[in-house]
């Protein structure tokens, strides 16, 4: 494995994968139609790494594109990223969002099969479990309901994927369920830009400390967990990045789809999360108990051992550096990648 390719590899996941697998002298081709990204982001990769990489401003839609890069640049592997993420959003356009994430994803594989590229590393997330039984949640256990399309789109892209290595054992599929990925490269040079009002708690909180936002809506004291807020599983951006490095190192070495969970194994309340800012900030954080949000758990944290024990992968950062580097990178970039 040489040549890879993450599509959607200009947002806040890819980028940082992007880093890992320069600094382990991959050659890296990013494929990305910017919807939710910004090419600032790939320079600055190269300024970190100070490294070159190839980028394709181009939709996983294109499957003629797809097959052009994936024959030229003669991909080994694709890491698939790209993909609609906002679950709020999701349940208002639903439609845009099947079509989107699981046409895209069949416009890929197709391309795939079709120039036999057959190693994929895919971008799932923990939403897959649904409402988990109980914690922590290892690999194992069942898929669940989804409450959004978002989530069913993850689900279903598993699935899919699933059923092509069962057409063909010559395909190799690892997907990563990500955990509640944040912080951000400790340059503080790339991190997370959402659009608009943020969804989730970091850039959240962030924009609290640099006074975009009045205060954080605390969504819920009233779930059975410690504080009575929500409790997730927050494993740091870069973390998660050099498990797909791993993932790729290991892949030759598995067989068939293998599941892995990315996290760290603890899980934080919100309150936890608000208080370790609080302290790697010097910033006050002021917050409001709104009732609780549509769709969200009390509770869900993972086991990590799988990825461990297999891929000999662990966590190298804790709560307060990913409040620290989420920290940074906000700091640094007031308005994100905007302006440059
Ligand atoms: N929260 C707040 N206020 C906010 C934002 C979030 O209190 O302004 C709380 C939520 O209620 C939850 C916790 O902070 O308890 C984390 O919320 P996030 O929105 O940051 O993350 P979620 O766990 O809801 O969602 C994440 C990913 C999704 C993925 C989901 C399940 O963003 O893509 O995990 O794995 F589907």
């Amino acid at each position: 494995m040489k040549n890879i390719m993450i599509t959607g590899g200009a947002g806040f996941i890819g980028s940082h994968i992007a880093v890992e697998l320069l600094d382990k002298n991959f050659e890296v081709v990013i494929y990305d139609n910017l919807s939710n990204a910004s090419v600032e982001s790939l320079k600055r990769v190269e300024k970190i790494t100070g490294k070159k990489l190839k980028f394709y401003e181009a939709d996983v839609l294109d499957g003629e594109k797809l097959r052009e890069v994936l024959k030229n640049e003669k991909i080994d592997l694709v890491i698939h990223c790209a993909a609609l993420k906002a679950v709020g959003e999701s349940v208002k356009k639903p439609l845009e969002y099947y079509h989107n994430n699981l046409t895209g994803t069949l416009s890929l594989l197709s391309a795939m099969k079709d120039t036999n590229v057959k190693n994929i590393v895919f971008s799932s997330s923990a939403t897959v479990y649904g409402d988990p039984k109980s914690c922590p949640i290892t690999e194992d256990f069942p898929k669940g309901e989804c409450t959004n399309p978002y989530g069913w789109s993850k689900s279903m892209m598993e699935q899919i994927m699933t059923d092509l290595y069962v057409s063909d054992n010559e395909w190799k599929i690892i997907l990563l369920r990500y955990f509640n990925p944040i912080g951000a490269h400790k340059s503080g040079l790339i991190g997370e830009d959402p659009k608009g009002i943020p969804n989730n708690l970091i850039p959240y909180i962030t924009g609290v400390a640099i006074g975009k936002f009045p205060y954080l809506n605390v969504f819920g004291d009233d779930y059975d967990t410690e504080d009575g807020t929500g409790v997730r599983d927050y494993i740091h951006v870069v973390d998660l990045a050099k498990g797909h490095v791993k993932a790729i190192e290991e892949i030759d070495k598995l067989e068939g789809v293998e599941i892995f969970n990315l996290a760290t194994g603890r899980g934080y309340s919100v309150l936890e999360v608000v208080k370790a800012f609080e302290k790697a900030s010097g910033k006050k954080i002021a917050y409001k108990i709104e009732k609780r949000r549509d769709g969200d758990i009390a509770k869900c944290f993972a086991s990590a051992k799988k990825a461990e024990k297999v891929l000999g992968w662990v966590c190298e950062n804790g709560l307060d550096e990913m409040c620290e580097d989420s920290w940074r990178w906000q700091k640094n970039n007031p308005n994100g990648y905007e302006g440059e």
